[in-house]
């Protein structure tokens, strides 16, 4: 077989790189070259490639991975650099791009959303064979239970909920703490359950400006009633909700103040911080076992597919992994618009689950 390309695109999420050192290490193991394309679809189209494999003596096929993959591994971002690019949405952006692939044998996309529809589109415009793997902090990919970087995030979030819980214990405190997720609120269901919240807030879940700030002064006017007496009253909050956290908590500040003199409703926007970081072990082992189906997967010169976890929907081939099957992207894509428009059975079952944990979460 001859080199391979790999390259990483839209939204960085930690365990990209844990996926290319897995991806390159199992290729030089077969003897196989693998190139990384600089900066997603934008090097694609202009030819940026970098050699990921060596020269190793020594080794059953003389070659090995680059120091730097080996480095880059345990690290969160992605070291081939990503982007969001404008040229590869045009016919011709697309058109150069596919002239590049020429020189190499298969390419892996890790990304999430908008780059396997990139990979679907590509895989149309040529013969190389290009698969992906699922990789989105927000967990909005369809077809996988989870998507490389997802869990390293909410441990991230869980962490940072314990540590302003220690500030909102100490002084009698509300917090909306508002977490990524700008078309899907899986990361705020999550960890308010892990992280003990009062409260979560979903766009999925479809309620007004006024149906929010009305449940949310109701949630805190219950928690700090002299029968409840919490010293701590947290909420988590999806970004897709639309009302900005600080509208929402003067609102509700301005609501609960004529009955609770003082209280004290703060917003922290995590934002960028959830999508940092070293990866857990959980990503990192995903990864490797998502790339290691990818090589397989181009080995055998499969195309327009992706690697998926532990499917939640039916649908997907058996690789020789058990936890991982491989899926028509036009099927994922299909599931994954499916997942954020609410008519996916995965979206119904997050959310009739948030309706039971509406008058849990609190208690
Ligand atoms: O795609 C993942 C995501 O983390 C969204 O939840 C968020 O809205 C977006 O990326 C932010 O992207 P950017 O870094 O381009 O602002």
């Amino acid at each position: 077989m001859g080199p391979i390309a790999v390259l990483t695109s839209g939204g960085d999420a930690p365990g990209m790189n844990a996926a290319i050192r897995s991806l390159v290490k199992v290729a030089a193991s077969r003897g196989v070259r693998v190139l990384g394309v600089m900066e997603g679809y934008d090097g694609l189209i202009d030819g940026r490639f970098r050699e990921l494999t060596v020269p190793a003596g020594g080794t059953p096929h003389g070659l090995a991975a680059h120091t730097e993959v080996d480095l880059m591994g345990n690290e969160g971002g992605t070291m081939l650099g990503s982007a969001r690019s404008a040229r590869f949405r045009t016919p011709e952006g697309r058109a150069a791009a596919a002239a590049n692939l020429a020189a190499v044998d298969g390419l892996l996309v890790i990304g999430g959303n908008g780059s396997l529809t990139g990979a679907h589109l590509l895989a149309r415009a040529c013969e190389t064979p290009i698969v992906g793997i699922p990789a989105s902090i927000d967990n909005d990919v369809g077809c996988t239970a989870t998507a490389l970087g997802v869990d390293t995030a909410l441990n991230t979030i869980v962490e940072s909920c314990d540590r302003i819980t220690d500030t909102a214990r100490s002084h009698r405190r509300v917090f909306v703490i508002e977490v990524m997720g700008r078309q899907s609120g899986y990361l705020a269901m999550a960890s308010a359950i892990a992280a003990g919240a009062d409260g979560v807030l979903l766009r999925e879940t479809g309620r007004t400006e006024a149906q929010i700030v009305a449940s949310v002064t109701d949630l805190i006017r219950g928690s700090l009633s002299a029968e409840r007496a919490r010293r701590r009253v947290l909420i988590i909050k999806a970004e897709g909700v639309e009302i900005p956290c600080t509208r929402l908590v003067r609102m509700v500040q301005e609501a609960l103040e004529p009955e609770i003199p003082n209280v004290e409703v703060r917003a922290t926007v995590l934002g960028h911080l959830v999508r940092g970081g070293r990866p857990s072990y959980q990503d990192r082992m995903v990864a490797g076992r998502l790339a290691l189906g990818a090589f397989s997967a181009l080995a055998a010169r499969h195309s327009d597919t992706m690697l998926a976890w532990m499917p939640p929907v039916p649908g997907g081939a058996p690789t020789d992994d058990p936890a991982v099957f491989e899926f028509p992207l036009e099927h994922v894509l299909r599931e994954t618009e499916a997942l954020l428009d609410g008519s996916s059975p995965v979206t119904q079952w997050r959310v009739k689950t948030l309706a039971q944990l509406e008058g849990v979460l609190g208690l």
